[in-house]
């Protein structure tokens, strides 16, 4: 079926602002919208700036807003996005982070937060047999947490972030504290504390619940978020 692709543009070395171009592409409706990005790239326009890596849902690295909804590209069919014959799918960049150019962002920040929150295994003992060993459900406690594939989705859709503080840690870096945190054989959480425990920390969050509604993983962000709070009140009381 005949669509109209309209891509929000930006290239920081000729362009004061960013604009929008439209793209008309021939395509079935179970094509991902990865493959008619790189179609457009490939055929119409080899200026288009997009990040993309493993095409299957695992890397992360093709999250974009399509039409105004955080989404892999990868995992979007072009039915779910465009109703038949004529149909226009709007996609732009990742929000509340700068744009590099075209669909890419500069992650820096988030990842800064992301490594803010020491989001790596600590333990003072070396384990007794050749590796540490848990139970079925002390793996399952932190069985979220290792869903996360790093994608910018929740970051991007937080509207904390957008219109209260721009600062606030992010939806992603608690999901990663929280993953080690409720993990039986760390010893971080002290350490992992002082990185959520202030102003811009885990606070600013509302619980308005559009980081859990756009994250491709299913991951339960809110609550993990408000979890992971309430275990920071009791441990301080
Ligand atoms: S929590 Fe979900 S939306 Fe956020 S970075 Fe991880 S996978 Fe992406
Ligand atoms: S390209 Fe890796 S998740 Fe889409």
């Amino acid at each position: 079926m005949k669509i109209t692709v309209e891509i929000q543009r930006f290239n920081p070395e000729s362009d004061s602002k960013s604009y929008t171009r439209k793209y008309e592409v021939d395509a079935e409706p179970t094509d991902r919208l990865l493959t008619v990005l790189l179609d457009i790239k490939g055929t119409q326009d080899p200026t288009l700036g997009i990040r993309k890596s493993c095409a299957h849902g695992v890397c992360g690295s093709d999250a974009m807003v399509i039409n105004g909804k955080e989404r892999l590209a990868c995992k979007t069919l072009i039915k779910d996005v465009a109703q038949g014959e004529g149909a226009v799918i709007c996609v732009e960049p990742l929000r509340n982070l700068p744009i590099q150019r075209d669909l890419m962002v500069d992650q820096d920040k988030f990842f800064k937060n992301y490594m803010h929150v020491k989001p790596y295994f600590m333990s003072s003992e070396e384990p007794k047999e050749k590796e540490f060993r848990q139970t079925p459900d002390e793996r399952q406690k932190f069985e979220e947490g290792t869903k996360c594939i790093l994608c910018v989705s929740c970051y991007s859709a937080c509207p904390v972030i957008q219109e209260v503080n721009p600062n606030f840690l992010g939806p992603a870096a608690v999901v990663q504290a929280a993953r080690f945190n409720d993990d039986s054989r760390d010893e971080g959480f002290e350490e992992r504390l002082l990185q959520l425990d202030y102003p811009d920390g885990i606070w600013p969050c509302e619980s308005r619940f559009e980081c859990t509604r756009v994250c491709p993983r299913g991951i339960k962000i809110t609550k993990t978020i408000n979890f992971t709070k309430r275990k920071i009140q009791q441990h301080k009381s």
